[in-house]
This record gives structure tokens, C-alpha cells and sequence, in this order.
């Protein structure tokens, strides 16, 4: 088999580089190993594309990396339209952020149907196709229109919600009826996949059983693949890093203060205001740790176009400021707050040199920074993880000290929990975590996948049947963020991100 692994941002960047992005990081060593193609976007846009704009087409480990140029036209539409200011917010159940646009599904379709021509370039009778995540769900619709019958896989990063709340999209029929050309639709969690087969027995009035689904386009499977990380290449990553002299100079600064980490990129689904509550919380309820705990607490620009995110952006900000001004000394700074990225290496280093991880999402699909912190820990004097149980992470890492990000009070408790925990205790939770982080590394998730993948498209799958109908197209339209934003170079640029 011949795989082409699909998605809308790669990771071009190595260990000692800013990271691109919780999927993109974790792909990498895999696909590498693979020899995959990995085909993703450029990060540019152009005005007048054809099925080959492929920017560039270099080596990637034993694979290659395949870099497509997107259509100008549509990438505003598709990218913070409707991936980001629709799907996002209704996928991480945020109906009161959901911003929807005929013009933006628009873009969105047409944006999958480019892939798709484009893809053609790397259809043989051996390929596999496996696509990831929400950027690409009608994708598999188009290659089976364009007569693709190779196996075709779906895996969906993010959480999957209850039925009412993706039917908050008025394009969710359309979309979901999309997804049955895959062969194998994979989820983070059983709930995530579970509330998908509701959805598809009460909203399509199809029937699922034994994990699946028969359709207008033949029967797929969905199935529950929790993704994991490379434990002992993060685990090396975290050992090297001792002396890298961003990690050194972290370590130096303490002065035997201890140290609390957070990081993510700057998204509403991650709690970051919660977790600052938390932080102020706790210098209130136990005066005594001022100075000898801060919160170091990496926020990542991202998605910087969409309102709702440049709102985030200047509401912690301002808190920040606010929770540092009540509570810092002059030569104490309770909450150090960078608005950049690192490479994995720093990020390891910066792991082991926590003495708690907090980790707060209010909703995501797993959240790779939990399981970094973990396998990053010094086994002998390994540090707390506080873990949000609305992170799909929480299913195996149940170990952790698991807090609910709404019970502000709770954190706060939770983290000077963590702070006294004895060694035994530390040592007996971390061990119970790296057992289950082994058990499924990325590369079992990688080789699992790939097999249910082969064995749904024996079954009667979508690619056996004749080519279908092409779906419903909605009317044309342009997109809604203005054409000057969408050439801008810099509003492309790749950006160093965390989960
Ligand atoms: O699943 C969501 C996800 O793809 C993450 O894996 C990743 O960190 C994030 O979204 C990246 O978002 P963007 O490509 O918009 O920066």
C-alpha cells in the first residue's frame, strides 16, 4: 500500500524549531518513518491555481512532504470561515461562537474539491488515502466523485458533540452525509464516537451496528483510535534538553521557587482564563506559596484573523497584568506569560523543569501536551499532572489529578494538592500513566489505523460500489474575509503553535 496522508497544516520544522500545531507535531516522526506522502497546505495562497500547484514536493524521511498552493479566492472562506468560525466552535460545543456563512461553506466545498483534483496526482491502484481532521470532511465525498475507489480513511482531531449542538450548522446533513464516502471515520474517544452514531441514527435515520453504517455510498466503519505520542523520543527530547540554554536559563531564574507549566495555543476551548482564576485563586486561599510557586504559562498566537480569538488574546492580556499586579513582589513574578512558540526540545526541557503540569481544556479532542508533560517527567522525581477531565487525554491518563476547568475554587485546591504531594505518590501515578502512554504510542495509533483501514475497504466499503451522484452543491458566492487579508504573505506565515 502506497499511503497519502492528508492535512490542511504540516510540520516542515525539526526538533530544535518552533513546533507547528498539536496534529502536525505528532504526525511528523510517524509519517517520516512511514515513507508516506504527506500532502498538506503550502501556508500560500494563489490566484490562479491549477491541480498542480504543488509549491514544492521535497523528501520527508523515507516519504515525502507534498506542499499545495490554495485558491486566494477560498481560503479565507474555508480556513477562518467556516473551519474555524463554524465547525471549531461547534465541534469543541460552542454554539454561541458559531459564525456561518452560505459564502463560507461555499469556500469550504470548494476548497475540498481542489484537494481532491489535486490528489489525483498521486492515484495509483496501491495508494491509500488517510485525511485528517474537520478542515477536510467532505473531502472523501469528492475523490469518490472524481472516481477514486481507493481505501479512504477519516481521522477527526477534535471532539466530536452531541447531536443538537452540530446540528446548530445548517449545512450538517450535507456535511456528515459527505463523510460516509470514507471507509474508516475515526475518533479520539468512545463519547466522541458514540455521539457521532447518534447522530447518524436520529438526524439520518440510518442504522449503525457493530461500529457500521451503510449509506448511499456503501458501508464505513467508525471506530475509536485515541492518538498517542512518541514516548521514548520525547522522553530523549526532555533528557537533551538539560542543556539547552533556554532550559538552563529557566532553571537558573528559579532560585528554588517551584514551577507550575502551561501550554497551549490561544483558544477559547483550552480555559486559559479559568486556569489564570486558578492561579489567582490559590495566592488568595494559601498566601504562604507566594514566591514560591509561579505559573509559566505558554500561549501561542494563534488564528489571529477571527474575532473571538483577538478578544482572547487581549482578555488575558489584561489579566495577566491584573493577577501579576495584585499578587507579584518586586523581584516576584507570579505568573510568567510568553506569547511564542518553542521547538519540542525546549518544550521537553521546560516539562521536566515543572513540578506541575496543568493542563485545563474546557473541551478537546485529546490534548498532546498532557501526554508530553508525562513522558517528559524525571522518573525518579517526576512532577503532577492537573488534568482537565474534558480532555479526551483524560480517558487514559486517569491518574492525573483530574479537575473539573468550571470549579475555579477546585483548581486552585487541586494545584497545592499537587504542590505537597509526596514522591511516593508522584512516582506511583506517573508510572500508572507512562504504562498507559506505551500501551498506545503514536505509532501503534499509526499501524492500527492503517490496518482497520485496509480491512474496512475489503468489506464492502464505498470504494466498491459504482461511482455515486455528485452531492448537493450549495450556490456560489465569495468569501466573507476580504481578499486583501486573505494575499496578505504574513497572515500566512507559519506559525509556531502548541495543541
Ligand atoms: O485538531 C485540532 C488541530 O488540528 C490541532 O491538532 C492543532 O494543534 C490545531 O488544530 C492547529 O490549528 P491551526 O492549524 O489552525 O493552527
Amino acid at each position: 500500500m502506497d499511503l497519502v496522508v492528508v492535512s490542511n497544516r504540516v510540520a516542515r520544522a525539526k526538533a530544535n524549531e518552533p513546533m507547528t500545531g498539536g496534529l502536525a507535531a505528532a504526525l511528523l516522526p510517524v509519517v517520516e518513518k512511514s515513507g508516506a506522502i504527506w500532502v498538506g497546505s503550502s501556508g500560500r495562497v494563489r490566484d490562479n491555481v491549477s491541480k498542480d500547484s504543488f509549491a514544492k514536493i521535497e523528501s520527508l524521511g523515507a516519504g515525502a512532504l507534498a506542499l499545495l498552493d490554495l485558491p486566494a479566492a477560498h481560503y479565507g472562506g474555508y480556513y477562518e470561515g467556516f473551519a474555524n468560525s463554524a465547525l471549531w466552535p461547534a465541534l469543541h460545543s460552542r454554539t454561541d461562537l458559531i459564525s456561518v456563512s452560505q459564502d463560507n461553506y461555499q469556500c469550504y466545498r470548494e476548497v475540498n474539491a481542489f484537494m481532491a483534483r489535486a490528489l489525483m496526482r498521486f492515484n495509483k491502484p496501491s495508494a491509500a488515502f488517510w485525511i485528517q481532521d474537520y478542515h477536510f470532511l467532505t473531502l472523501g465525498a469528492e475523490m469518490r466523485e472524481l472516481g477514486i475507489r481507493n481505501p479512504l480513511g477519516f481521522f477527526l482531531h477534535t471532539p466530536w458533540p452531541a447531536r443538537r449542538v452540530i446540528a446548530g450548522i445548517p449545512h450538517h446533513r450535507d456535511l456528515v452525509e459527505s463523510m460516509l464516502a470514507y471507509d474508516l471515520i475515526g475518533f479520539q474517544t468512545e463519547d466522541d464516537c458514540e455521539n457521532f452514531a447518534t447522530y447518524l441514527r436520529a438526524e439520518l435515520g440510518l442504522e449503525v451496528n457493530g461500529g457500521s453504517v451503510s449509506s448511499r455510498f456503501g458501508t464505513s466503519r467508525i471506530a475509536v483510535f485515541p492518538i498517542g505520542i512518541d514516548v521514548d523520543g520525547f522522553a530523549a527530547h526532555a533528557q537533551r534538553a538539560a542543556s539547552h540554554p533556554d532550559v538552563s536559563r529557566l532553571r537558573k531564574s528559579l532560585h528554588g521557587e517551584r514551577l507550575a507549566i502551561g501550554v497551549d495555543r490561544v483558544d477559547y476551548s483550552k480555559g486559559l482564563v479559568n486556569r489564570i482564576s486558578a492561579f489567582d485563586r490559590l495566592f488568595e486561599i494559601q498566601p504562604s506559596l507566594k514566591r514560591s510557586v509561579s505559573l509559566l504559562q505558554i500561549a501561542t498566537p494563534s488564528r489571529g484573523g477571527i474575532e473571538a480569538y483577538s478578544n482572547l488574546q487581549d482578555e488575558l492580556s489584561k489579566q495577566v497584568t491584573e493577577v501579576n499586579g495584585r499578587h507579584g513582589e518586586v523581584d516576584w513574578t507570579p505568573i510568567r506569560y510568553l506569547n511564542k512558540g518553542f521547538s519540542q526540545t525546549v518544550l521537553a526541557g521546560f516539562y521536566r523543569a515543572a513540578q506541575v503540569g496543568v493542563v485545563t481544556p474546557l473541551h478537546d479532542g485529546m490534548n498532546l501536551v498532557a501526554k508530553e508533560y508525562v513522558a517528559a517527567q524525571n522518573p525518579i522525581d517526576p512532577g503532577v499532572l492537573v488534568l482537565s477531565k474534558f480532555a479526551g487525554a483524560a480517558n487514559e491518563l486517569d491518574t492525573a489529578l483530574l479537575v473539573n476547568p468550571h470549579d475555579i475554587d477546585g483548581m486552585a485546591r487541586t494545584i497545592a494538592t499537587a504542590l505537597s504531594m509526596p514522591s511516593t505518590e508522584r512516582r506511583m501515578r506517573w508510572e500508572a500513566m507512562m504504562a498507559k502512554l506505551r500501551a498506545g504510542t503514536i505509532h501503534n495509533w499509526f499501524a492500527g489505523f492503517i490496518e482497520a483501514l485496509e480491512t474496512a475497504h475489503l468489506a464492502v466499503g464505498p470504494s466498491l460500489l459504482p461511482p455515486v451522484v455528485r452531492p448537493l452543491r450549495v450556490a456560489g458566492g465569495s468569501s466573507s474575509v476580504s481578499d486583501r487579508r486573505m494575499r496578505d504573505p504574513a497572515h500566512f506565515a507559519p506559525r509556531p503553535v502548541a495543541n
